[in-house]
């Protein structure tokens, strides 16, 4: 028989190899109406940042959030992958010198180790531009007032009140630890609201109403404070080998997280208790929400 967990599984391996293959003809060096050229070099970085098997976790909660609201899974793959253009900006910036300084990243070389910090920078830029084109342009079936929302909305998760916001509260919490309040609120900025935008991404692909809108965004919130729980707890617990980037580095860089602040045991718990919250956030859509809430245990208990 098969077990709901290897439903799940699958489903995330597919997505995230429909995810890859998406990305690598995006990516690739066929220029589009309006552009010039696209740089061998710039185009190798990005590759280099992007085309390396990750989790695709975000683009797998934008389509099986769709999925779970009746929405159409083409539009969903391709806000998936605008999402994940995201991401991989995100990380690659994150990995830089001035920022976290990381020299592995996917289980490779981070990017402005395999070129330069210049290649980094600007792989970064690109990707980050090209998720708004990736959502605008027409071979995303959707309506303009979707489309619309998507790029407001991803504006704001990702932006200088979102992701980018949080990013540099992170940074300033090396210099001084914020109380539990200013990590949670930093957390939410930096990894939660693009986990939130993932959700929500979802209904309003599907078209669904505000009600429903306001709870895949709630969803989203609430594994997003886990999601970044379990990355600061396997910075402790984990190795490099598994987690594909070094670990350990929270503690040498002395940055303030709620596993510093807290202890481990605190963490653990913490973090079984978000995801079970996530899990009955979603108990009113009853069996087409198996899936997302099987998404929240894994969140929480991932390995990597
Ligand atoms: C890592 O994100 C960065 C954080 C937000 C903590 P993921 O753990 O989703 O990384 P990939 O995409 O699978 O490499
Ligand atoms: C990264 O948080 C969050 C973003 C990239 C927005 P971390 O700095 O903890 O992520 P890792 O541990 O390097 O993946
Ligand atoms: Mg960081
Ligand atoms: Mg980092
Ligand atoms: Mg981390």
């Amino acid at each position: 028989m098969t077990r709901p967990t290897d439903v799940f599984e699958q489903r995330l391996t597919n997505c995230a190899s429909a995810t890859e293959a998406l990305l690598a003809a995006l990516l690739s060096d066929t220029c589009q109406p309006d552009e010039t050229i696209r740089p061998a070099n710039l185009m190798a970085a990005i590759r280099h940042g992007a085309l390396n098997g990750g989790k695709r976790l975000r683009p797998f909660l934008v389509m099986e959030s769709a999925v779970m609201l009746g929405g159409q899974g083409e539009a969903a793959a391709r806000v998936g992958a605008a999402l994940e253009c995201i991401h991989c900006y995100s990380l690659i910036h994150d990995d830089l010198p001035a920022m976290d300084d990381d020299d592995m990243r996917r289980g490779q070389p981070t990017v402005h180790k395999a070129f330069d910090e210049a290649s980094a920078i600007l792989a970064g830029d690109s990707l980050l531009t090209y998720a708004f084109d990736i959502i605008a342009a027409p071979e995303t079936d959707l309506s303009d007032r979707q489309k619309t929302e998507l790029v407001l909305a991803l504006a704001r998760s990702a932006g200088l009140g979102g992701m980018a916001g949080g990013q540099a509260l992170d940074l300033a919490a090396e210099i001084t630890p914020p109380d539990e309040a200013g990590i949670v609120t930093l957390q939410a900025m930096k990894t939660g609201a693009l986990l939130r935008f993932a959700c929500e991404a979802g209904a309003v692909v599907a078209g669904a109403g505000a009600a429903d809108r306001q709870q895949l965004r709630h969803f989203g919130e609430t594994i997003g404070l886990a999601f970044q729980l379990a990355d600061d707890l396997l910075d402790v617990k984990a190795d490099a080998q598994t987690m594909g980037k070094a670990t350990g580095k929270d503690a040498a860089r002395g940055k303030g997280t709620l596993v510093s602040l807290k202890g481990i045991t605190w963490a653990e718990e913490r973090l079984d208790a978000i995801a079970e919250e996530a899990v009955g956030l979603l108990s009113p859509y009853g069996e087409r929400a198996t899936i997302l809430q099987d998404a929240a245990r894994f969140i929480a208990n991932r390995k990597n």
